[in-house]
């Protein structure tokens, strides 16, 4: 199983869109079997998916509420299951003595040793509270979706000194790239993408995601993009990104 954390702490960037998307993408177009992590107290992930239930969810993984794996998870189709977030995980930076950093790597050991899932995909949050340091612990990799519209050069320094936290908490991720999201084409952003390639000092992804009107509704009305409107620009581009992303993991190994 490959872990897969979705990193920004910058707010707004497209982080839960891009989980809910690609995990789609990859049940939906390469038959993977797929689990999603909610690790943000917002449960904006959980929302996208109309989740409900949210009784075990991630707050109660982390504070070792449970020991047996399939009570924490959600199906929410035979290929794809989340465990979903409320707001109880903000208690994580309050009662940070309670919280088993270790707990979201514990329990991608046990899914690898039973071979549940091919990928795991983490939503964090806009911050570096435990929540996320417990994901990055158990994180093989990340990546990174930024707006190339409002990118600038402050945009890389906070891109290299959150790439340098991450790797204080665990050596061994890899960033898979850099995502351009809510791309609306202008040449400023096409100049930003060309000189995050040769600047940024790690992957960027050569697809962009377009800024796309169905998105909202897609998320309002809990359906996935692809079955909500798949011929919008911001659907066509994840299921090129996902196809380009698992080409980087077949290089990568
Ligand atoms: N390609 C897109 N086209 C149109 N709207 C988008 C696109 N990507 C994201 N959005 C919208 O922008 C907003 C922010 O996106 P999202 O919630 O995925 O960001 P985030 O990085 O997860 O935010 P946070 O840091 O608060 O968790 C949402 O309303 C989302 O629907
Ligand atoms: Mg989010």
């Amino acid at each position: 199983m490959r872990t897969i954390a979705i990193l920004n702490l910058k707010g707004g960037v497209g982080k839960t869109l891009t989980a809910a998307t690609m995990a789609r993408c990859l049940t939906d177009d390469h038959h993977k079997h797929v689990l999603l992590i909610d690790d943000d107290p917002q449960g904006n992930l959980s929302d996208c998916f109309g989740v409900t239930d949210r009784s075990n969810s991630t707050w109660e993984l982390l504070t070792g509420g449970g020991d047996y794996w399939p009570d924490f998870v959600t199906d929410l189709s035979p290929l794809l299951s989340i465990i979903p977030a409320d707001m109880s995980l903000a208690y994580a930076d309050i009662r940070r003595e309670v919280v088993d950093l270790r707990a979201i790597d514990d329990l991608r050991q046990t899914l690898d040793e039973d071979e549940a899932y091919d990928f795991c995909i983490i939503d964090l949050p806009p911050s570096l509270g435990l929540a996320t340091q417990a994901a990055l612990f158990a994180a093989d990799e990340v990546i990174i979706p930024i707006r190339l519209d409002t990118f600038s050069t402050s945009g890389m320094a906070q891109l290299a000194w959150q790439v340098n936290e991450m790797r204080k908490l665990n050596p061994r991720i890899r960033v898979a790239g850099i995502l351009g999201t809510q791309f609306l084409g202008t040449d400023e952003e096409k100049d930003i993408h060309r000189w995050l390639h040769i600047n940024a000092g790690m992957p960027v992804f050569r697809q962009t995601i377009r800024m796309s009107k169905p998105v909202l509704g897609s998320v309002n009305r809990h359906v996935s993009l692809l079955a909500h409107s798949p011929r919008c620009g911001a659907a066509i581009d994840y299921r090129r990104f996902v196809k380009e992303y698992l080409r980087g993991v077949k290089k990568r190994g």
